[in-house]
């Protein structure tokens, strides 16, 4: 299979301005991400809000340039290349965002949000143009003559089909999605997201998928990446991931989702807030949530290991492959041992 996009260490650091008289602090949104998509795959981001979804989104789809890491999309170094030599990269990546009101300009008509790509890329003429533009909203379920219409005249599932259309006029091999269902009502969801494994099968493309739910990630991804405070916690197959999740995190995610995690599963309550990213925890930066945390936890960081097929962060793992999740008494820590 074709790899379309490889990242490898992905980092993300903000400084954020304290005054004149401090020097800025750091924020560490993305620490240190690896994943491959190949074509036709889509690949799914889950995590609480804050963990760095967004950040991670914006890196792929070559909005923000990463403080550290590689990124090779559809074969070429798109963190190395210049800005004036990434025409084609940005062609080959495009996004779709969560808010489908925000991201159709209201004063132009859909035949200029669809076209206005391929007269700036392309030097397809005006009567091409429009059939194209005519045939791909066919292609995402809408009717053709909807062109001529204003962003105002459809509902919030049509306009999340036509930003899906505007995103596929410069035949992209990548779709980064940033909760792209998440602001439709759930009957609706189901229609997009058949929508896009219909376009997915069709064009062969790739997707990084980013969401919240994993109700909706389960419809839609072959793998998964755990995100907590800028780190993976657990990375694999989906079916892995959710017939027998191995960090306390995914477990946990799972478990406050009905219907999508194994029967009988064992109920994680994570403990207090999610800590602040200006001052994570040190060792495992889950360890302030973790019922089962113990001393080695806190003091050292789980170095990402393959276990049953996938990565997790998580020096118990395999403890809990073997044994499952013990169960938690209030708020005692379970114990474990080393
Ligand atoms: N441009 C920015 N400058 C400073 N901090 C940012 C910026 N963008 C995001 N952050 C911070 O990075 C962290 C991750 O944010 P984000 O990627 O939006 O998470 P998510 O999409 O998972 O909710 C948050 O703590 C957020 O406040
Ligand atoms: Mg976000």
């Amino acid at each position: 299979m074709t790899v379309v996009v490889e990242a490898q260490n992905l980092r993300q650091v903000y400084k954020i301005r304290r005054g004149m008289f401090r020097a800025p602090a750091l924020l560490q949104a993305v620490g240190g991400v690896s994943f491959a998509i190949e074509a036709g795959k889509t690949l799914a981001v889950v995590g609480e809000s804050g963990c760095g979804k967004s950040t991670l989104a914006r890196m792929v789809a070559l909005i923000e340039k990463p403080t550290d890491g590689t990124l090779v999309l559809d074969g070429a170094d798109a963190v190395a290349t210049p800005h004036a030599d990434r025409g084609r990269l940005r062609q080959a990546v495009q996004l779709v965002f969560q808010n489908p009101y925000g991201s159709l300009n209201p004063r132009k008509k859909i035949s200029a949000v669809l076209e206005d790509p391929l007269k700036i890329n392309t030097d397809m003429g005006k009567a091409e143009r429009a059939e194209r533009s005519r045939a791909m909203l066919a292609q995402v379920g809408l009717r053709p003559e909807y062109r001529n219409r204003y962003p105002h005249m459809f509902s919030g599932g049509q306009r999340q089909r036509i930003a899906i259309a505007r995103a596929l006029m410069l035949n992209p091999k990548l779709l980064v999605a940033d909760e792209p269902v998440s602001a439709l009502d759930v009957s609706i969801q189901a229609q997009v997201l058949n929508l896009l494994s219909d376009l997915q099968d069709e064009f062969k493309l790739a997707y990084l998928f980013i969401s919240h739910d994993l109700a909706v990630v389960r419809h839609i991804a072959h793998e998964v990446l755990v995100m907590y405070l800028g780190h993976v916690m657990e990375q694999g197959p989906k079916d892995k991931l959710f017939a027998r999740p191995l960090h306390p995190y995914t477990q946990a995610l799972l478990a406050s989702t009905p219907g999508v995690g194994p029967r009988n599963v064992q109920r994680i309550v994570l403990r207090g807030e999610l800590p602040s990213p200006l001052a994570p925890p040190s060792g495992c930066v889950f360890s302030s949530r973790c019922p089962y945390a113990v001393e080695q936890c806190r003091a050292e960081r789980p170095p990402p290991r393959v276990v049953d097929e996938r990565i997790v962060a998580c020096h118990f793992a395999g403890q809990f492959l073997e044994s499952g999740f013990p169960e938690v008494r209030g708020t005692d820590n379970a114990s474990l041992s080393a």
